[in-house]
């Protein structure tokens, strides 16, 4: 079954097209760079760049993949959680193209794209659940135990900031431009990782909250401290105290979940090389198999995430898929 969907909850525009939940044919994205400037993503900015591009990314993606409208099964799209008028270009564009083809549309939650996004480009059949799924981007640190692809139960998450917001603001504090996560994470191979003893917040054993707001303060302080403090060891610093903290907190869940046979990490955060490396090992020493989705466009935004958890969806609920107008919902939790 092929569907094709569109992801507008943030600063990128994304349209693809998804077989069966795990075969990409197409994957469009056209990133919004006039943020970089803000040190964030400014709302109008965003809303305006999606009105202009949608068009032109649908027609990119229909191109690349050889294949007309008419030619898809169903439509989804990101319904939310996002900024409402970014998500008000998907959402829009995709209720008018399923009433104007006669195509059933389903609507998507973000998050659970981002969790599911390790099943495309690999065979669904070889993940064997229960897994341990991390998934952390600008907006979200959650930890979800799996059951399936569709049973999902969260666990712990995070009691303020997300780890992609500190990585941002981190970069921001010391002027480094926006998306902050790469560029931290750039700056960090070449800084030294002990220069700065950041803190690891919630240590007790067995809770899986997370919390990123002490070392973004901490981080704060030190350069009003230090303002010439080395911008590579401060980033290392960060980066390592991230990894500490995430090491922590899979072991936690790993401990109390024996039965677990994978744990996946997935969203933005999850392109960072720093914490799947050790998170990677983690996983070895713990016998477990260890996912990251299998290219780096997957792990940040895109549509073909939500083409993929749309099909998941209506295996479970095929109601999910009809003709409709679906209205954006900026907070959408789940
Ligand atoms: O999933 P995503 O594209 O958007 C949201 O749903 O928020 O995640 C974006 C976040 C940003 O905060 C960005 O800084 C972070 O992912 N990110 C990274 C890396 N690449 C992107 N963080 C750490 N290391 C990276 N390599
Ligand atoms: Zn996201």
């Amino acid at each position: 079954m092929k569907i094709l969907a569109f992801e507008t909850s943030c600063d990128d525009t994304g349209v693809a097209i998804v077989a069966d939940g795990c075969d990409v044919i197409s994957n469009v994205r056209v990133s919004q760079v006039e943020h970089t400037e803000y040190g964030g993503v400014v709302p109008e900015i965003a809303a305006r760049l999606h009105a202009e591009n949608w068009r032109g990314t649908l027609e990119k993606c229909l191109t690349k993949a050889k294949m007309t409208i008419d030619d898809v099964d169903a439509l989804a799209v990101t319904q939310g959680p996002g900024l409402q008028t970014s998500l008000l270009t998907g959402t829009t564009a995709a209720s008018f193209l399923s009433q104007f083809f006669k195509k059933p549309l389903i609507p998507v939650q973000h998050i659970r794209g981002h969790i599911n996004s390790v099943t495309l480009g690999r065979n669904p059949a070889e993940i064997e659940y229960p897994v341990l799924t991390l998934t952390v981007s600008g907006g979200h640190t959650d930890m979800f135990l799996q059951r399936s692809t569709t049973e999902v139960e969260r666990i712990g998450g995070t009691l303020d900031d997300a780890a992609g917001e500190a990585f941002d603001k981190c970069a921001k504090m010391l002027g480094l431009g926006y998306p902050g996560g790469p560029i931290v994470s750039k700056q960090a191979e070449s800084g030294n990782g002990a220069a700065f003893d950041f803190p690891r917040p919630l240590p007790v054993r067995g809770d899986l909250n997370f919390s990123f707001s002490g070392i973004k303060a901490a981080v704060h302080r030190l350069l009003e401290e230090q303002p010439d403090a080395n911008v590579a060891d401060v980033c290392a610093s960060f980066e390592q105290a991230v990894v500490d903290v995430f090491v922590r907190k899979v072991g936690f869940a790993i401990d109390a979940h024996p039965d677990l046979r994978a744990v996946h990490f997935t969203g933005g955060v999850s392109a960072n090389r720093a914490i799947r490396e050790a998170l990677w090992k983690l996983c070895d020493e713990r016998g477990l198999e260890f996912r990251v989705p299998k290219e780096f466009i997957y792990c940040t935004d895109n549509a073909a995430m939500i083409a993929g958890e749309a099909f998941w969806q209506i295996q479970k609920n095929p109601e999910l898929a009809q003709v409709q107008f679906v209205d954006a919902q900026p907070r959408m939790t789940s």
